[in-house]
């Protein structure tokens, strides 16, 4: 069974979606590592980012291996490094690459293929596994979201100004909203789950409850 959770950034969605997975018994697959992953990459190798086809060779010739809890790029847990608000501003490069989504994408069904798997992003539900028989769309208010950010990057140790953040954020919901391919769209038949005053408790409580209906 697959289980989709798509929504924007800082829905609170990577965390509680690890968590569903552990509590149900299913694997987990954060897909917006792997475009992190794959912007990292370009990111140490002082890419020319208008060289469209160097990326997609980045991504080709990459191994990521999300299997465990750790994030591993060519061989390095960069679990950590894929989260830095560089990593965060360029990842657009990675996301925006029709190339480099193709060899995602097909990295994602190759994994999910036979699995029970919560897999988690932005275009899970809609163009990865249309066929998925649990789709969940977890969304929260442009502010809400903005304040999880701030609180998450002062947890690594980042300072960030929620003012800064907030038209960061608005800017990376636009791109993700206008993608040519892979667009953050909620799927006919997912369900919508809006976050706003839930703690992650109970965004957790509510996710069983609709997964629950399809098992
Ligand atoms: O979810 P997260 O913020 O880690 O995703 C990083 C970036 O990767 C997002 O800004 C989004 O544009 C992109 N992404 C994507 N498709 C996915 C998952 C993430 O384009 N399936």
């Amino acid at each position: 069974m697959i289980v989709t959770i798509d929504g924007p950034a800082g829905a609170g969605k990577s965390s509680v979606s690890r968590r569903l997975a552990d509590e149900i018994g299913f694997e987990f697959l954060d897909t917006g590592a792997m475009y992190r992953a794959i912007a990292l990459k370009g990111l140490r190798a002082e890419v020319d980012w208008a060289n469209v086809d160097l990326l997609v060779e980045y991504a080709k010739s990459a191994t990521i291996d999300l299997s465990g809890r750790a994030v591993i790029l060519d061989g390095e847990d960069v679990s950590h490094a894929i989260r830095s608000q560089q990593v965060t501003e360029v990842t657009r490069y990675a996301a925006g690459n029709i190339g480099v989504r193709e060899e995602l994408v097909r990295l994602q069904r190759e994994i999910a293929a036979g699995k029970d798997i919560v897999t988690e992003g932005r275009d899970q539900g809609t163009l990865v596994f249309p066929q998925a028989e649990c789709k969940i769309f977890l969304t929260a208010s442009p502010e809400e979201r903005a304040r999880r950010r701030v609180g998450d990057l002062a947890a690594r140790g980042e300072s960030a100004d929620f003012q800064v953040i907030l038209q960061r954020q608005a800017k990376r919901d636009e791109e993700d909203m206008q993608r040519e391919v892979g667009p953050l769209l909620k799927a006919d038949d997912a369900v919508e789950l809006m976050t706003d005053g839930m703690t992650e408790v109970e965004v957790l409580q509510k996710l069983v409850g609709i997964v629950q209906r399809y098992q």
